[in-house]
């Protein structure tokens, strides 16, 4: 039987962490998420939202939101990512809690934002986690709200479909490679997920069309930013995108 790992726990090492998404390619698709982020906080004038960044981390993406939005609030299950993340930030709040569990933190149980992302985690979370994730978030979000989040693997991108083959060859460990590193997500999988769920997809965005992965991309940082970041505008092929962002809203009130 296939041991899954347990994704609340994996998280001990803020500075490894930190050194993975300094790499050439996961730099990439944050400066392209980025550029993504930017026009949609422009266009719901997010300096008058609140936000909750889950699963922040060691806060790369919550000190950006700090300086988007008018209240930004951390929530992460490990201490450790938390105390680096509260380092980088100036104005943002945190709570070390796991949304999933029936002892939500007192601080944050009644509260609902307009925003709520989660970055880097639907594609490395089990299947049980992502299930009740995705249904804690609608309790947080507020009825005209935006879920944001990314898949960072998409399984019909070139890196994905390789993975798959990887995977499926049992390829991982001669290549030094673990269970997690070929776990690939898709649309597909969100759309299942949401089946049950008072969300859906309002739109979605593609970054990384090339292929790349940590310290390998196959042209320099400054034109591939600009040719990747062209299709990532344009939305051209962003079914098979390496990294797909997702903007959800609720269809039912809760
Ligand atoms: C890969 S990190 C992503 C960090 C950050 N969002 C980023 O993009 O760099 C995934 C994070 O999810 C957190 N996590 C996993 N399960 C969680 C849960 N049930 N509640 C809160 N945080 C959780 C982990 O502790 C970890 O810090």
């Amino acid at each position: 039987m296939r041991q899954d790992i347990d994704y609340r726990n994996v998280f001990k090492d803020a500075e490894a962490y930190d050194t993975l998404t300094r790499s050439k390619h996961v730099r990439l698709i944050y400066e392209l998420e980025r550029q993504v982020l930017q026009k949609l906080f422009e266009q719901i004038r997010s300096t008058q939202k609140s936000v909750m960044d889950f699963a922040c981390g060691t806060g790369r993406w919550t000190r950006v939101l700090e300086r988007h939005c008018k209240e930004t609030l951390g929530v992460d299950v490990s201490a450790q990512m938390v105390a680096a993340a509260r380092e980088k930030c100036s104005k943002a709040e945190f709570i070390v809690t796991d949304i999933t569990s029936d002892n939500v933190d007192s601080r944050l149980c009644h509260r609902k934002f307009d925003v709520v992302t989660a970055f880097r985690f639907y594609k490395n979370a089990e299947e049980p986690l992502r299930r009740t994730v995705t249904e804690a978030i609608p309790k947080y979000l507020k009825n005209d709200g935006l879920f944001i989040f990314d898949l960072h693997l998409n399984t019909f991108s070139f890196m994905g479909m390789l993975a798959c083959i990887i995977r499926s060859l049992r390829l991982y460990r001669p290549l030094g490679l673990t269970n997690l590193t070929v776990r690939t997500i898709s649309l597909h999988t969100i759309r299942e997920l949401f089946k049950n769920s008072p969300l859906e997809i309002i739109d979605y965005y593609g970054m990384g069309l090339l292929p790349g992965r940590s310290n390998f991309t196959i042209l320099p940082a400054k034109p591939l930013y600009k040719l990747e970041s062209f299709f990532t505008r344009r939305k051209v092929l962003r079914n098979i995108s390496y990294n797909i962002i997702v903007v959800a809203g609720k269809t039912k009130c809760q």
